[in-house]
Protein backbone atom coordinates (compact mmCIF):
# COMPACT_ATOMS: atom_id res chain seq x y z
CA UNK A 1 0.00 0.00 0.00
CA UNK A 2 1.33 3.24 -0.07
CA UNK A 3 2.98 5.10 2.30
CA UNK A 4 4.29 8.27 2.63
CA UNK A 5 7.91 8.96 1.90
CA UNK A 6 8.89 12.36 2.36
CA UNK A 7 10.77 13.09 5.74
CA UNK A 8 9.40 15.98 7.27
CA UNK A 9 11.78 17.66 9.84
CA UNK A 10 10.91 20.46 12.34
CA UNK A 11 9.12 23.42 10.42
CA UNK A 12 10.87 26.95 11.09
CA UNK A 13 8.08 29.11 12.96
CA UNK A 14 6.38 25.36 13.45
CA UNK A 15 5.10 24.56 16.97
CA UNK A 16 7.15 21.12 16.49
CA UNK A 17 3.61 19.10 16.19
CA UNK A 18 4.18 17.06 13.20
CA UNK A 19 6.02 14.05 13.50
CA UNK A 20 8.89 12.84 11.28
CA UNK A 21 7.54 10.57 8.81
CA UNK A 22 9.36 7.19 7.95
CA UNK A 23 9.25 4.97 4.99
CA UNK A 24 6.74 2.55 6.43
CA UNK A 25 3.83 4.93 7.81
CA UNK A 26 0.92 5.87 6.48
CA UNK A 27 -1.07 9.15 6.58
CA UNK A 28 -4.54 8.11 7.64
CA UNK A 29 -7.29 9.93 8.17
CA UNK A 30 -10.10 9.56 11.13
CA UNK A 31 -13.25 10.73 9.33
CA UNK A 32 -15.98 10.47 12.43
CA UNK A 33 -19.34 12.02 13.44
CA UNK A 34 -17.52 12.72 16.62
CA UNK A 35 -14.00 12.77 18.38
CA UNK A 36 -15.62 9.56 20.77
CA UNK A 37 -13.52 7.28 22.91
CA UNK A 38 -13.17 5.15 19.76
CA UNK A 39 -11.69 7.46 17.61
CA UNK A 40 -9.66 9.23 20.45
CA UNK A 41 -8.21 5.54 20.74
CA UNK A 42 -7.57 4.96 17.29
CA UNK A 43 -6.02 8.36 17.18
CA UNK A 44 -3.72 7.72 20.01
CA UNK A 45 -2.93 4.33 18.90
CA UNK A 46 -2.16 4.94 15.80
CA UNK A 47 -0.10 8.46 16.14
CA UNK A 48 2.20 5.96 18.32
CA UNK A 49 2.88 3.83 15.69
CA UNK A 50 4.13 6.62 13.86
CA UNK A 51 1.62 6.95 11.56
CA UNK A 52 0.65 10.86 10.46
CA UNK A 53 -3.22 11.06 11.34
CA UNK A 54 -5.47 14.17 11.11
CA UNK A 55 -9.25 14.42 12.10
CA UNK A 56 -11.95 15.44 9.52
CA UNK A 57 -15.90 15.52 11.61
CA UNK A 58 -18.66 13.83 8.90
CA UNK A 59 -20.53 17.20 8.84
CA UNK A 60 -20.87 17.50 5.12
CA UNK A 61 -19.95 15.21 1.92
CA UNK A 62 -18.58 18.65 0.49
CA UNK A 63 -16.42 18.98 3.63
CA UNK A 64 -15.49 15.41 3.73
CA UNK A 65 -14.25 15.61 0.09
CA UNK A 66 -12.30 18.79 0.90
CA UNK A 67 -10.31 16.81 3.70
CA UNK A 68 -9.42 14.31 1.62
CA UNK A 69 -8.00 16.46 -1.16
CA UNK A 70 -6.26 18.43 1.58
CA UNK A 71 -4.77 15.54 3.24
CA UNK A 72 -4.40 12.62 0.92
CA UNK A 73 -4.67 10.01 2.71
CA UNK A 74 -3.55 6.63 2.20
CA UNK A 75 -6.45 5.21 4.50
CA UNK A 76 -9.41 6.66 5.85
CA UNK A 77 -10.93 4.92 8.76
CA UNK A 78 -14.49 6.01 10.05
CA UNK A 79 -14.49 4.37 13.85
CA UNK A 80 -17.87 6.15 14.32
CA UNK A 81 -20.12 7.00 11.33
CA UNK A 82 -23.87 8.06 11.55
CA UNK A 83 -24.13 8.39 7.66
CA UNK A 84 -22.81 6.74 4.44
CA UNK A 85 -19.23 7.80 3.25
CA UNK A 86 -19.87 9.88 -0.40
CA UNK A 87 -19.17 7.82 -3.24
CA UNK A 88 -16.55 10.16 -4.20
CA UNK A 89 -14.37 9.57 -1.55
CA UNK A 90 -15.01 5.28 -1.29
CA UNK A 91 -14.76 4.78 -5.01
CA UNK A 92 -11.18 6.30 -5.14
CA UNK A 93 -9.74 6.14 -1.74
CA UNK A 94 -9.63 2.63 0.31
CA UNK A 95 -12.16 3.51 3.15
CA UNK A 96 -12.47 1.68 5.99
CA UNK A 97 -15.66 1.27 8.50
CA UNK A 98 -15.63 0.06 12.17
CA UNK A 99 -18.67 -2.06 12.71
CA UNK A 100 -19.87 -2.81 15.69
CA UNK A 101 -21.23 -6.40 14.98
CA UNK A 102 -19.36 -9.58 13.99
CA UNK A 103 -19.13 -10.92 10.67
CA UNK A 104 -22.02 -10.61 8.30
CA UNK A 105 -24.02 -8.08 10.76
CA UNK A 106 -25.17 -5.51 8.26
CA UNK A 107 -27.11 -2.04 9.50
CA UNK A 108 -27.95 -0.13 12.30
CA UNK A 109 -28.58 -0.66 16.06
CA UNK A 110 -26.05 -3.50 15.85
CA UNK A 111 -25.72 -2.90 19.46
CA UNK A 112 -29.09 -2.60 20.32
CA UNK A 113 -30.14 -5.59 19.13
CA UNK A 114 -27.21 -7.67 19.93
CA UNK A 115 -28.06 -6.53 23.99
CA UNK A 116 -31.92 -6.41 23.57
CA UNK A 117 -32.07 -9.87 22.69
CA UNK A 118 -29.40 -11.04 24.91
CA UNK A 119 -26.92 -12.71 23.09
CA UNK A 120 -24.01 -14.29 24.76
CA UNK A 121 -21.49 -13.13 22.43
CA UNK A 122 -20.76 -10.14 20.06
CA UNK A 123 -18.04 -8.74 17.89
CA UNK A 124 -16.90 -5.89 15.89
CA UNK A 125 -16.12 -6.10 12.22
CA UNK A 126 -13.61 -3.52 10.05
CA UNK A 127 -14.92 -3.36 6.48
CA UNK A 128 -14.08 -1.76 3.45
CA UNK A 129 -17.07 0.98 2.49
CA UNK A 130 -18.98 0.68 -0.29
CA UNK A 131 -22.48 1.35 -1.82
CA UNK A 132 -23.87 -1.10 0.79
CA UNK A 133 -23.93 -0.22 4.08
CA UNK A 134 -21.87 -2.72 6.11
CA UNK A 135 -21.43 -4.95 3.62
CA UNK A 136 -17.94 -4.52 2.14
CA UNK A 137 -15.04 -6.74 1.87
CA UNK A 138 -14.15 -7.96 5.42
CA UNK A 139 -10.49 -6.48 6.87
CA UNK A 140 -10.45 -7.73 9.93
CA UNK A 141 -13.27 -8.72 12.83
CA UNK A 142 -12.74 -9.71 16.87
CA UNK A 143 -15.22 -11.19 18.87
CA UNK A 144 -15.99 -10.68 22.53
CA UNK A 145 -18.66 -12.22 25.20
CA UNK A 146 -21.10 -10.46 25.97
CA UNK A 147 -22.12 -8.70 29.80
CA UNK A 148 -25.37 -7.62 31.33
CA UNK A 149 -24.64 -4.05 31.20
CA UNK A 150 -25.17 -0.58 29.54
CA UNK A 151 -25.02 -0.30 25.79
CA UNK A 152 -22.90 2.44 26.61
CA UNK A 153 -20.55 1.02 28.96
CA UNK A 154 -20.13 -2.25 26.35
CA UNK A 155 -19.36 0.31 23.97
CA UNK A 156 -16.91 2.12 26.15
CA UNK A 157 -14.88 -1.16 27.06
CA UNK A 158 -15.56 -4.28 24.92
CA UNK A 159 -16.04 -3.30 21.44
CA UNK A 160 -13.41 -0.32 21.68
CA UNK A 161 -11.09 -2.75 22.75
CA UNK A 162 -12.24 -5.33 20.31
CA UNK A 163 -11.87 -2.28 17.44
CA UNK A 164 -8.77 -1.43 18.17
CA UNK A 165 -7.20 -4.56 17.72
CA UNK A 166 -9.25 -5.46 14.28
CA UNK A 167 -8.52 -1.65 13.16
CA UNK A 168 -4.98 -2.28 14.29
CA UNK A 169 -4.53 -5.18 12.09
CA UNK A 170 -6.74 -4.13 9.43
CA UNK A 171 -4.10 -0.63 9.42
CA UNK A 172 -1.59 -3.05 8.93
CA UNK A 173 -2.39 -5.92 6.59
CA UNK A 174 -3.80 -2.60 4.62
CA UNK A 175 0.27 -1.29 4.67
CA UNK A 176 1.27 -4.50 3.71
CA UNK A 177 -0.17 -4.69 0.54
CA UNK A 178 -0.33 -8.53 0.57
CA UNK A 179 -4.13 -8.39 2.24
CA UNK A 180 -7.45 -9.54 0.14
CA UNK A 181 -10.17 -8.62 2.08
CA UNK A 182 -12.70 -11.18 1.55
CA UNK A 183 -16.36 -11.07 1.20
CA UNK A 184 -18.88 -12.43 3.81
CA UNK A 185 -22.65 -13.27 3.62
CA UNK A 186 -24.31 -11.07 5.97
CA UNK A 187 -27.99 -9.81 6.39
CA UNK A 188 -29.35 -6.30 7.19
CA UNK A 189 -31.51 -5.45 10.27
CA UNK A 190 -33.63 -2.72 10.28
CA UNK A 191 -33.07 0.57 12.64
CA UNK A 192 -34.16 -0.32 16.66
CA UNK A 193 -37.18 1.75 16.82
CA UNK A 194 -39.25 2.89 20.35
CA UNK A 195 -41.99 0.31 19.49
CA UNK A 196 -39.14 -2.16 19.46
CA UNK A 197 -37.70 -0.69 22.97
CA UNK A 198 -41.55 -0.05 24.52
CA UNK A 199 -41.35 -1.50 28.31
CA UNK A 200 -44.45 -2.99 29.29
CA UNK A 201 -44.58 -2.78 33.21
CA UNK A 202 -47.11 -4.67 34.03
CA UNK A 203 -45.76 -7.92 32.22
CA UNK A 204 -42.27 -7.80 31.87
CA UNK A 205 -39.40 -8.70 34.16
CA UNK A 206 -36.96 -6.86 35.87
CA UNK A 207 -34.15 -8.63 33.70
CA UNK A 208 -36.28 -8.18 30.67
CA UNK A 209 -36.87 -3.98 31.49
CA UNK A 210 -32.91 -3.57 32.38
CA UNK A 211 -32.02 -5.20 29.23
CA UNK A 212 -33.93 -2.66 27.00
CA UNK A 213 -33.26 0.27 29.05
CA UNK A 214 -29.67 -1.31 28.71
CA UNK A 215 -29.74 -1.51 24.91
CA UNK A 216 -30.49 2.48 24.81
CA UNK A 217 -28.27 3.94 27.06
CA UNK A 218 -26.80 6.46 26.78
CA UNK A 219 -28.68 7.07 23.35
CA UNK A 220 -31.98 7.14 22.24
CA UNK A 221 -33.23 6.21 25.81
CA UNK A 222 -36.13 4.20 26.04
CA UNK A 223 -39.27 6.65 25.50
CA UNK A 224 -42.06 6.17 28.34
CA UNK A 225 -44.19 8.26 30.84
CA UNK A 226 -43.61 9.74 34.12
CA UNK A 227 -45.98 11.32 36.02
CA UNK A 228 -48.09 11.27 33.15
CA UNK A 229 -45.39 13.32 30.85
CA UNK A 230 -43.26 12.01 28.18
CA UNK A 231 -40.00 11.26 28.43
CA UNK A 232 -36.76 8.81 27.54
CA UNK A 233 -35.64 6.99 30.29
CA UNK A 234 -31.99 5.76 31.08
CA UNK A 235 -29.36 4.57 33.52
CA UNK A 236 -31.19 1.65 35.28
CA UNK A 237 -30.61 -0.54 38.19
CA UNK A 238 -31.83 -3.66 39.34
CA UNK A 239 -33.50 -3.50 42.88
CA UNK A 240 -34.01 -6.96 44.30
CA UNK A 241 -35.11 -6.52 48.12
CA UNK A 242 -38.05 -4.04 47.49
CA UNK A 243 -41.34 -4.23 45.13
CA UNK A 244 -44.82 -3.12 44.31
CA UNK A 245 -47.41 -2.91 42.25
CA UNK A 246 -46.10 -3.48 38.63
CA UNK A 247 -45.36 0.13 37.05
CA UNK A 248 -46.34 1.95 40.83
CA UNK A 249 -43.35 4.49 41.45
CA UNK A 250 -41.94 3.31 44.96
CA UNK A 251 -39.60 5.73 46.19
CA UNK A 252 -36.46 7.77 45.75
CA UNK A 253 -32.84 7.73 46.56
CA UNK A 254 -30.39 10.55 46.23
CA UNK A 255 -31.48 11.11 42.62
CA UNK A 256 -33.26 8.18 41.09
CA UNK A 257 -36.43 6.99 41.69
CA UNK A 258 -37.84 3.01 42.04
CA UNK A 259 -40.51 1.31 40.17
CA UNK A 260 -42.09 -1.82 40.18
CA UNK A 261 -41.66 -4.43 37.41
CA UNK A 262 -43.74 -7.93 38.08
CA UNK A 263 -41.09 -9.53 40.29
CA UNK A 264 -39.24 -6.94 41.87
CA UNK A 265 -38.13 -3.49 40.83
CA UNK A 266 -36.17 -1.09 38.89
CA UNK A 267 -33.76 2.19 40.15
CA UNK A 268 -34.11 4.79 36.87
CA UNK A 269 -31.09 7.62 37.37
CA UNK A 270 -31.53 9.70 34.55
CA UNK A 271 -34.23 10.47 32.36
CA UNK A 272 -34.99 13.21 29.79
CA UNK A 273 -38.03 15.23 29.39
CA UNK A 274 -39.36 15.61 26.07
CA UNK A 275 -37.47 18.51 24.05
CA UNK A 276 -35.16 18.52 27.28
CA UNK A 277 -31.49 17.02 27.98
CA UNK A 278 -30.44 14.10 30.05
CA UNK A 279 -30.50 14.78 33.80
CA UNK A 280 -30.78 12.85 37.11
CA UNK A 281 -34.58 11.48 37.75
CA UNK A 282 -35.34 14.13 40.71
CA UNK A 283 -34.02 16.94 38.80
CA UNK A 284 -36.35 16.33 35.76
CA UNK A 285 -39.18 15.46 37.66
CA UNK A 286 -39.54 17.10 40.75
CA UNK A 287 -42.79 15.63 41.98
CA UNK A 288 -40.56 12.64 42.63
CA UNK A 289 -39.62 14.54 45.72
CA UNK A 290 -43.26 13.52 47.10
CA UNK A 291 -42.09 9.55 47.43
CA UNK A 292 -41.27 8.44 50.49
CA UNK A 293 -37.33 8.20 50.56
CA UNK A 294 -36.02 4.79 50.42
CA UNK A 295 -32.24 4.93 52.04
CA UNK A 296 -29.61 3.03 52.95
CA UNK A 297 -27.92 2.36 55.97
CA UNK A 298 -24.25 4.09 55.23
CA UNK A 299 -21.58 3.86 52.55
CA UNK A 300 -20.51 0.47 54.08
CA UNK A 301 -23.77 -1.57 52.47
CA UNK A 302 -23.58 -5.09 51.19
CA UNK A 303 -23.33 -4.40 47.02
CA UNK A 304 -26.68 -6.14 46.86
CA UNK A 305 -28.16 -5.35 43.61
CA UNK A 306 -29.70 -2.33 44.41
CA UNK A 307 -28.80 1.77 43.40
CA UNK A 308 -26.01 2.62 45.39
CA UNK A 309 -23.70 5.50 43.73
CA UNK A 310 -21.12 5.66 46.48
CA UNK A 311 -20.01 2.31 48.32
CA UNK A 312 -17.49 1.37 51.14
CA UNK A 313 -15.30 -1.97 51.47
CA UNK A 314 -12.13 -3.08 53.10
CA UNK A 315 -9.62 -5.38 52.12
CA UNK A 316 -6.87 -6.29 54.49
CA UNK A 317 -5.91 -2.63 55.98
CA UNK A 318 -7.04 -0.99 52.82
CA UNK A 319 -10.54 1.00 52.04
CA UNK A 320 -11.69 0.63 48.51
CA UNK A 321 -14.32 3.47 47.99
CA UNK A 322 -16.03 3.34 44.67
CA UNK A 323 -17.87 6.08 43.07
CA UNK A 324 -19.99 5.84 39.95
CA UNK A 325 -21.80 8.65 38.83
CA UNK A 326 -23.56 8.50 35.68
CA UNK A 327 -20.96 9.66 32.58
CA UNK A 328 -18.42 10.78 35.36
CA UNK A 329 -20.09 14.04 36.00
CA UNK A 330 -19.84 15.28 39.52
CA UNK A 331 -22.23 17.60 40.45
CA UNK A 332 -22.39 19.64 43.96
CA UNK A 333 -24.18 17.00 46.22
CA UNK A 334 -22.35 14.18 44.71
CA UNK A 335 -18.89 16.07 45.69
CA UNK A 336 -20.45 16.98 48.91
CA UNK A 337 -21.56 13.30 49.75
CA UNK A 338 -18.33 11.83 48.27
CA UNK A 339 -16.07 14.60 50.60
CA UNK A 340 -18.41 13.14 53.02
CA UNK A 341 -17.86 9.17 52.48
CA UNK A 342 -13.81 10.02 52.33
CA UNK A 343 -13.76 11.95 55.63
CA UNK A 344 -15.54 8.87 57.31
CA UNK A 345 -13.01 6.73 55.29
CA UNK A 346 -10.37 7.72 56.98
CA UNK A 347 -11.50 7.38 60.26
CA UNK A 348 -11.34 3.76 59.64
CA UNK A 349 -8.97 1.90 60.71
CA UNK A 350 -6.79 0.95 57.67
CA UNK A 351 -3.70 2.20 55.77
CA UNK A 352 -4.86 3.47 52.82
CA UNK A 353 -7.90 4.43 50.62
CA UNK A 354 -8.33 3.32 47.01
CA UNK A 355 -10.70 5.73 45.29
CA UNK A 356 -12.26 3.69 42.89
CA UNK A 357 -14.32 5.90 40.63
CA UNK A 358 -16.98 3.75 38.85
CA UNK A 359 -16.06 1.23 36.07
CA UNK A 360 -16.59 3.49 32.68
CA UNK A 361 -15.75 6.69 33.47
CA UNK A 362 -13.27 7.80 36.79
CA UNK A 363 -14.74 11.60 36.89
CA UNK A 364 -14.89 13.80 34.11
CA UNK A 365 -15.52 16.92 36.03
CA UNK A 366 -18.05 19.11 36.93
CA UNK A 367 -21.67 17.99 35.71
CA UNK A 368 -22.74 20.53 33.01
CA UNK A 369 -25.80 19.37 32.71
CA UNK A 370 -27.32 20.22 36.09
CA UNK A 371 -25.38 23.42 35.63
CA UNK A 372 -27.08 24.09 32.86
CA UNK A 373 -30.50 22.85 34.24
CA UNK A 374 -29.66 25.29 37.58
CA UNK A 375 -31.84 28.69 37.94
CA UNK A 376 -28.58 30.49 37.50
CA UNK A 377 -25.70 28.07 35.45
CA UNK A 378 -23.36 30.42 36.97
CA UNK A 379 -23.85 30.29 40.49
CA UNK A 380 -24.39 26.38 40.28
CA UNK A 381 -21.14 26.61 37.77
CA UNK A 382 -19.28 28.18 41.61
CA UNK A 383 -21.41 25.64 43.34
CA UNK A 384 -20.05 22.85 41.79
CA UNK A 385 -16.15 24.05 41.43
CA UNK A 386 -15.82 24.36 45.29
CA UNK A 387 -17.29 21.19 46.07
CA UNK A 388 -15.34 19.79 43.54
CA UNK A 389 -12.18 21.56 45.01
CA UNK A 390 -13.21 20.65 48.65
CA UNK A 391 -12.76 17.16 47.64
CA UNK A 392 -10.09 17.36 46.03
CA UNK A 393 -8.22 19.47 49.22
CA UNK A 394 -9.90 17.04 51.32
CA UNK A 395 -7.68 13.97 49.76
CA UNK A 396 -4.66 16.49 49.37
CA UNK A 397 -4.57 17.31 53.09
CA UNK A 398 -4.99 13.43 53.85
CA UNK A 399 -2.26 12.97 56.51
CA UNK A 400 -3.69 9.49 57.72
CA UNK A 401 -3.35 6.59 54.90
CA UNK A 402 -2.33 7.16 51.61
CA UNK A 403 -4.40 7.55 49.07
CA UNK A 404 -4.67 5.97 45.73
CA UNK A 405 -6.60 6.78 42.44
CA UNK A 406 -7.18 3.88 40.56
CA UNK A 407 -9.11 4.18 37.16
CA UNK A 408 -10.90 2.01 35.83
CA UNK A 409 -12.64 4.28 33.12
CA UNK A 410 -11.59 7.42 31.16
CA UNK A 411 -11.42 10.51 33.07
CA UNK A 412 -11.65 14.36 31.72
CA UNK A 413 -10.69 17.87 32.78
CA UNK A 414 -11.33 17.99 36.26
CA UNK A 415 -11.68 14.77 36.98
CA UNK A 416 -7.83 13.50 36.22
CA UNK A 417 -6.81 16.32 38.37
CA UNK A 418 -8.89 15.22 41.08
CA UNK A 419 -7.38 11.74 40.50
CA UNK A 420 -3.80 13.53 40.69
CA UNK A 421 -4.88 14.89 43.94
CA UNK A 422 -3.66 11.53 45.46
CA UNK A 423 -0.58 10.11 46.27
CA UNK A 424 -0.79 7.26 43.98
CA UNK A 425 -2.48 7.00 40.45
CA UNK A 426 -2.96 3.96 38.78
CA UNK A 427 -4.63 3.78 35.37
CA UNK A 428 -5.86 0.68 33.50
CA UNK A 429 -4.38 0.19 30.08
CA UNK A 430 -6.66 1.11 27.28
CA UNK A 431 -8.62 3.90 29.34
CA UNK A 432 -7.64 7.11 27.46
CA UNK A 433 -7.46 10.84 29.78
CA UNK A 434 -7.92 14.37 28.82
CA UNK A 435 -6.22 16.20 31.13
CA UNK A 436 -7.07 19.74 29.71
CA UNK A 437 -10.17 22.01 29.92
CA UNK A 438 -9.88 24.24 27.12
CA UNK A 439 -11.81 22.19 25.03
CA UNK A 440 -15.31 23.51 26.81
CA UNK A 441 -15.43 27.17 26.16
CA UNK A 442 -11.90 28.04 26.94
CA UNK A 443 -12.65 26.99 30.73
CA UNK A 444 -8.86 28.02 32.96
CA UNK A 445 -9.93 24.59 35.23
CA UNK A 446 -9.53 24.69 38.83
CA UNK A 447 -8.91 21.28 41.20
CA UNK A 448 -5.60 22.23 42.03
CA UNK A 449 -4.22 21.56 38.74
CA UNK A 450 -1.86 24.18 38.81
CA UNK A 451 -0.27 22.60 41.69
CA UNK A 452 -0.66 19.39 40.84
CA UNK A 453 0.63 19.16 37.11
CA UNK A 454 3.63 21.61 37.08
CA UNK A 455 4.65 19.51 39.62
CA UNK A 456 4.59 15.95 37.69
CA UNK A 457 5.52 16.96 34.53
CA UNK A 458 7.51 20.44 34.61
CA UNK A 459 6.14 24.04 33.32
CA UNK A 460 6.68 23.19 29.82
CA UNK A 461 5.02 19.97 29.12
CA UNK A 462 1.69 20.94 31.62
CA UNK A 463 1.33 24.31 29.35
CA UNK A 464 1.84 21.86 26.51
CA UNK A 465 -1.11 19.37 27.95
CA UNK A 466 -3.02 22.31 28.31
CA UNK A 467 -2.81 24.46 25.34
CA UNK A 468 -2.91 20.96 23.03
CA UNK A 469 -5.83 19.76 23.99
CA UNK A 470 -5.28 16.12 23.02
CA UNK A 471 -5.97 12.94 24.42
CA UNK A 472 -3.93 10.95 25.98
CA UNK A 473 -3.63 7.45 26.90
CA UNK A 474 -3.11 5.66 29.78
CA UNK A 475 0.76 4.44 28.92
CA UNK A 476 1.11 8.09 27.90
CA UNK A 477 0.07 9.27 30.91
CA UNK A 478 2.33 7.79 32.90
CA UNK A 479 5.25 8.50 30.24
CA UNK A 480 5.29 11.73 30.52
CA UNK A 481 4.65 11.76 34.52
CA UNK A 482 1.59 12.44 35.08
CA UNK A 483 0.53 9.47 36.35
CA UNK A 484 2.60 6.68 38.30
CA UNK A 485 1.52 3.42 37.11
CA UNK A 486 -0.31 2.21 33.95
CA UNK A 487 -1.71 -1.37 34.83
CA UNK A 488 -2.56 -4.38 32.84
CA UNK A 489 -6.39 -4.19 31.29
CA UNK A 490 -7.54 -8.17 32.41
CA UNK A 491 -7.50 -8.18 36.52
CA UNK A 492 -7.49 -4.14 36.77
CA UNK A 493 -9.63 -4.50 39.87
CA UNK A 494 -7.57 -7.43 41.80
CA UNK A 495 -4.48 -5.80 40.88
CA UNK A 496 -5.34 -2.72 42.37
CA UNK A 497 -5.89 -4.65 45.26
CA UNK A 498 -2.85 -6.83 45.67
CA UNK A 499 -0.82 -3.52 44.94
CA UNK A 500 -2.30 -1.80 47.63
CA UNK A 501 -2.50 -4.59 50.26
CA UNK A 502 1.42 -4.74 48.80
CA UNK A 503 2.46 -1.31 49.82
CA UNK A 504 0.36 -1.16 53.11
CA UNK A 505 2.14 -4.18 54.31
CA UNK A 506 5.60 -3.29 53.42
CA UNK A 507 7.87 -2.33 56.00
CA UNK A 508 8.68 0.97 54.71
CA UNK A 509 4.91 1.62 54.62
CA UNK A 510 5.02 4.09 57.88
CA UNK A 511 8.35 6.16 56.37
CA UNK A 512 6.45 6.27 53.24
CA UNK A 513 3.46 7.79 54.96
CA UNK A 514 5.97 10.10 57.05
CA UNK A 515 7.85 11.34 53.59
CA UNK A 516 4.57 12.46 52.41
CA UNK A 517 3.15 14.11 55.17
CA UNK A 518 6.57 16.08 55.18
CA UNK A 519 6.47 16.97 51.50
CA UNK A 520 2.81 18.61 52.04
CA UNK A 521 3.81 20.63 55.00
CA UNK A 522 7.30 21.62 52.94
CA UNK A 523 4.84 22.47 50.03
CA UNK A 524 2.52 24.08 51.96
CA UNK A 525 5.44 26.75 53.41
CA UNK A 526 6.43 27.22 50.08
CA UNK A 527 2.55 28.24 48.89
CA UNK A 528 -0.08 27.35 50.42
CA UNK A 529 -3.14 25.08 49.24
CA UNK A 530 -5.34 27.69 49.43
CA UNK A 531 -3.25 30.59 47.43
CA UNK A 532 -3.05 27.84 44.36
CA UNK A 533 -7.48 27.48 44.84
CA UNK A 534 -7.96 31.22 45.15
CA UNK A 535 -5.63 31.70 42.01
CA UNK A 536 -7.10 29.34 39.84
CA UNK A 537 -11.13 30.44 41.33
CA UNK A 538 -9.97 33.68 40.52
CA UNK A 539 -9.99 33.19 36.51
CA UNK A 540 -12.73 30.67 36.97
CA UNK A 541 -14.90 33.22 38.32
CA UNK A 542 -14.35 35.32 34.99
CA UNK A 543 -15.34 31.80 32.68
CA UNK A 544 -18.74 31.74 34.94
CA UNK A 545 -19.73 35.32 35.81
CA UNK A 546 -17.27 37.48 33.28
CA UNK A 547 -18.58 39.43 29.70
CA UNK A 548 -17.21 36.24 27.77
CA UNK A 549 -19.71 33.61 27.53
CA UNK A 550 -17.41 31.05 25.86
CA UNK A 551 -18.02 28.40 28.33
CA UNK A 552 -21.97 28.60 28.80
CA UNK A 553 -22.50 28.50 24.68
CA UNK A 554 -19.86 25.61 24.92
CA UNK A 555 -21.87 23.62 27.54
CA UNK A 556 -25.01 24.35 26.17
CA UNK A 557 -23.85 22.40 22.38
CA UNK A 558 -21.94 19.61 24.94
CA UNK A 559 -25.08 18.97 27.27
CA UNK A 560 -27.93 19.47 23.90
CA UNK A 561 -25.58 17.13 21.98
CA UNK A 562 -25.49 19.91 19.30
CA UNK A 563 -23.80 18.31 15.92
CA UNK A 564 -19.94 19.79 15.29
CA UNK A 565 -20.40 22.17 12.16
CA UNK A 566 -16.40 22.14 11.66
CA UNK A 567 -13.44 19.99 13.17
CA UNK A 568 -11.38 21.91 15.64
CA UNK A 569 -7.99 22.62 14.01
CA UNK A 570 -5.61 21.08 16.40
CA UNK A 571 -7.38 17.72 15.34
CA UNK A 572 -7.73 18.64 11.61
CA UNK A 573 -3.78 19.10 10.74
CA UNK A 574 -4.44 19.11 6.90
CA UNK A 575 -6.45 22.05 7.53
CA UNK A 576 -3.19 23.66 9.29
CA UNK A 577 -1.22 26.62 6.38
CA UNK A 578 1.97 24.47 7.70
CA UNK A 579 0.67 21.50 6.74
CA UNK A 580 -0.28 22.32 2.73
CA UNK A 581 3.51 24.05 2.50
CA UNK A 582 4.79 20.69 3.48
CA UNK A 583 3.52 18.04 1.33
N1 LIG B 1 -21.02 16.70 32.77
C1 LIG B 1 -22.15 16.13 32.29
N2 LIG B 1 -22.13 15.14 31.38
C2 LIG B 1 -20.93 14.73 30.93
C3 LIG B 1 -19.72 15.28 31.39
C4 LIG B 1 -19.79 16.30 32.36
N3 LIG B 1 -18.70 16.86 32.86
N4 LIG B 1 -18.69 14.68 30.75
C5 LIG B 1 -19.24 13.75 29.94
N5 LIG B 1 -20.59 13.81 30.04
C6 LIG B 1 -21.56 12.97 29.33
C7 LIG B 1 -21.73 13.35 27.87
O1 LIG B 1 -22.67 14.38 27.71
C8 LIG B 1 -22.20 12.05 27.27
O2 LIG B 1 -23.58 11.96 27.55
P1 LIG B 1 -24.58 10.95 26.80
O3 LIG B 1 -24.69 9.76 27.71
O4 LIG B 1 -25.86 11.69 26.72
O5 LIG B 1 -24.00 10.63 25.47
C9 LIG B 1 -21.46 11.01 28.10
O6 LIG B 1 -21.04 11.67 29.29
C10 LIG B 1 -20.22 10.49 27.44
O7 LIG B 1 -19.45 11.60 27.03
P2 LIG B 1 -18.76 11.64 25.63
O8 LIG B 1 -18.30 13.04 25.42
O9 LIG B 1 -19.66 11.03 24.61
O10 LIG B 1 -17.56 10.65 25.95
P3 LIG B 1 -16.15 10.57 25.28
O11 LIG B 1 -15.50 9.37 25.83
O12 LIG B 1 -16.31 10.72 23.83
O13 LIG B 1 -15.37 11.89 25.79
C11 LIG B 1 -14.65 13.50 27.45
C12 LIG B 1 -14.98 12.01 27.13
C13 LIG B 1 -14.26 13.57 28.92
C14 LIG B 1 -13.52 13.98 26.58
C15 LIG B 1 -15.88 14.37 27.18
O14 LIG B 1 -17.04 13.76 27.71
C16 LIG B 1 -15.78 15.76 27.76
O15 LIG B 1 -15.13 16.61 27.21
N6 LIG B 1 -16.47 16.00 28.88
C17 LIG B 1 -16.52 17.31 29.49
C18 LIG B 1 -15.35 17.50 30.44
C19 LIG B 1 -15.45 18.89 31.04
O16 LIG B 1 -15.26 19.87 30.37
N7 LIG B 1 -15.80 18.93 32.33
C20 LIG B 1 -16.05 20.21 32.96
C21 LIG B 1 -14.85 20.90 33.42
S1 LIG B 1 -14.16 20.18 34.87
Amino acid sequence: MLGASAAIASLPGSSGYYPVLHAQTMRILLLTHSFNSLAQRLFAELKARGHVVSVEFDISDAVTEEAVALFRPDLILAPFLKRAIPESVWSRHTCMVVHPGIEGDRGPSALDWAIQQGKASWGVTVLQAEAAMDAGPVWASETFAMRSAKKSSIYRNEVTQAAVHAALLAVERCESGRFNPRRVPGQAHALMRQSDRAIDWQAETTQTILAKIHAADGFPGVADTLWGEPCHIFDAWPEVALGGTPGELLGRRATAVLRATVDGAVWLGHVKRAGGFKLPTTLAFPEALSLPELPLEGWWMAREPTWQDIAYSEMDGVGLLDFAFYNGAMATGQCERLTQAFQWATMQPTKAIVLRGGADFWSNGIHLNTIEAAASPSDESWANINAMDDLAEAVLRCETHLTIAALHGGAGAGGCFLARAADEVWVRDGVMLNPHYKNMGNLYGSEFWTYLLPARVGQVQARAIMQNRLPMSAQESVRVGLYDACLPSEDFSSVVISRAVALVQAPEFAAQLAVKREQRRADEATKPLAWYRNEELKVMQRNFFGFDASYHVARHHFVARSPHSWTPRHLAIHRDLHWSQTV
